[in-house]
């Protein structure tokens, strides 16, 4: 996006990621957690935060409801406030990673288009983009917060998968998939910390 009118951005007298990344001993990545509500993005998210705390790793996690109830309660689910949403946290995600933080998202991100414009504002090889795939009807059966029910009977608008699409990735995207409608947590979890681990070790 271009530099708006009057506006000066300075970044050169800021101390630089490096700096910060060595202060913390880390290299910051972005993993982007997508996938229909219910899938297991935060349940993962937050393990995962939880197993690389215990060996040092400074983390952060930005979570749908949490950042609708906050910096996004003015947006829906509509296209258009979807595009908005994602467009924010995706520059907040880069603050953090500029920090040297290691980020985690849990935003349902439905459509490809989201994802690649999410990966072109945090940094092409600063992203990960990770599919959790669980069917709808897997997430329906779990329905965690009864959206699926209130959505079944007709009580939420645009509710993803229902009637407002999903799109999985497509074969040469760059996303890891995990499955947790086929593997146990413990097994999601062990998946993504042997593959996040050498993203994030400083060497
Ligand atoms: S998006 O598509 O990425 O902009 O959505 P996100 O910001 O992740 O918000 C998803 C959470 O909002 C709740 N919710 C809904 N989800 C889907 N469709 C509709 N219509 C809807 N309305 C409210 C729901 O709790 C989602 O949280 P998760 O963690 O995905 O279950």
């Amino acid at each position: 996006m271009s530099t708006p009118e009057n506006i000066h951005t300075e970044f050169h007298r800021m101390l630089g990621r490096d700096a910060k990344e060595a202060q913390l001993k880390q290299r910051g990545h972005v993993f982007w957690f997508y996938g229909l509500s219910g899938s297991g993005k935060s349940t993962l998210a937050n393990a995962l935060e939880r197993k690389l705390a215990e060996q040092g790793f400074v983390t952060k996690i930005l979570d749908g409801d949490n950042i609708r109830s906050g910096l996004n309660s003015d947006l829906g689910f509509s296209d258009a406030d979807r595009q908005e949403n994602i467009r924010r946290i995706a520059e907040v995600t880069r603050l953090f990673l500029d920090a040297g933080i290691v980020v985690f998202t849990s935003f349902i991100t439905p459509k490809r288009e989201l994802r690649a414009a999410a990966r072109e504002i945090v940094g092409l090889d600063d992203m990960t983009p990770v599919y959790v795939e669980a069917s709808f009807e897997t997430c329906a059966e779990r329905d965690v917060k009864g959206l699926y029910a209130k959505a079944a009977a007709g009580g939420v608008k645009n509710f993803t998968g229902k009637d407002s699409s999903f799109e999985a990735p497509v074969a040469g995207d760059p996303d890891w998939t995990i499955t947790t409608d086929k593997q146990t947590e413990e097994e999601s979890l062990n998946q993504l910390l042997e593959k996040v681990l050498p993203l994030i070790k400083n060497s």
